[in-house]
């Protein structure tokens, strides 16, 4: 119970990670705010809590940025503050630079990166004015390091990393701590919903997310993580050797980036 009456805000809490993380905030004793585009979806997490916590879903598509105003008021209006914000929604990519149209690198940037940086800077007053809170950022070790076929995905999880290193610094002072999560491969549907070049779903169940850490394995890690108000955390299992390179030996993991077959 170390979550006992924070208030919890989820992004992507219809499936996968954020799905788990509910599950595993709700045991700790939190309240939860729910957010994704498929309500069915997110009523089905909330009947699957097995907590005492209050929930509240808030269904909106990440990327409607006018509606961000109107989510957090209703948000602090229900339970009077949020503690924890934990942007996790986002989607990947599975297509090579060539073959990607702009718009799809234009809208992988706006799901991963622009929605998160509005939504943080909404609730940011919230919190500050309380004297404290954390937003977590739900990045990948493709925010340390890039593949092929997943530029524009990279580049918006790299792009996490930069701003959030950076506000880190400037609202610490004020209470509000900053924790970057980056996971391996995580058995999800997120391959599924992968965006190919001409902007349509990818549709399969990839072997490597087939054999990812299960989610709520993952949770788990990012439970503890924010317990402990961690600045960063890599949550991975033999995936988390790529980061050693890029650090050690950037020109092998080079080398051996040009030879990777994504399926
Ligand atoms: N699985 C992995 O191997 C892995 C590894 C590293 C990082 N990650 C990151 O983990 C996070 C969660 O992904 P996941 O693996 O759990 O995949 P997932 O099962 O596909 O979950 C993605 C979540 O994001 C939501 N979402 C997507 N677009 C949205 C939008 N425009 N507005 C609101 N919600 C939106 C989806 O809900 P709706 O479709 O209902 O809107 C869903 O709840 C992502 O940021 C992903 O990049 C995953």
């Amino acid at each position: 119970m170390r979550f006992r009456n924070k208030v919890v805000w989820i992004t992507g809490a219809s499936s996968g990670i954020g799905e788990a993380l509910a599950y595993a905030f709700h045991r700790e004793g939190a309240h939860l705010i729910l957010t994704a585009r498929r309500r069915d979806r997110l009523e089905a997490v909330r009947n699957a809590c097995t907590g005492d916590g209050k929930i509240l879903l808030l269904p909106f598509d990440v990327t409607d940025y006018d509606f961000h105003p109107t989510a957090v008021a209703a948000s602090i209006e229900h339970f009077g503050q949020v503690d924890i914000l934990i942007n996790n929604a986002g989607i990947s990519q599975r297509s090579l630079v060539l073959e990607t149209d702009f718009s799809v690198d234009r809208r992988i940037m706006e799901v991963n990166y622009f929605s998160v940086i509005s939504l943080t800077k909404t609730v940011l007053p919230y919190m500050i004015e309380r004297g404290g809170g954390q937003i977590a950022v739900v990045s990948s070790l493709l925010g340390k390091f890039s593949t092929p076929r997943q530029s524009a995905y990279c580049a918006s999880k790299h792009a996490l990393h930069g701003y959030f290193d950076s506000l880190r610094s400037e609202v610490y002072d004020q209470g509000i701590r900053i924790t970057l999560i980056c996971p391996g491969f995580v058995r999800t549907e997120v391959s599924m919903h992968a965006l190919r070049g001409d902007g349509q779903e990818h549709g399969v169940l990839d072997n490597r997310i087939a054999r990812g850490m299960p989610a709520d394995v993952c949770a788990r890690h990012i439970v503890n993580a924010l317990y402990k108000r961690k600045e960063e955390v890599y949550i991975a299992r033999y995936e988390k050797i790529a980061l050693y390179l890029k650090r050690f030996a950037p020109g092998l993991l080079s080398k051996l980036m040009r030879k990777i077959k994504l399926t």
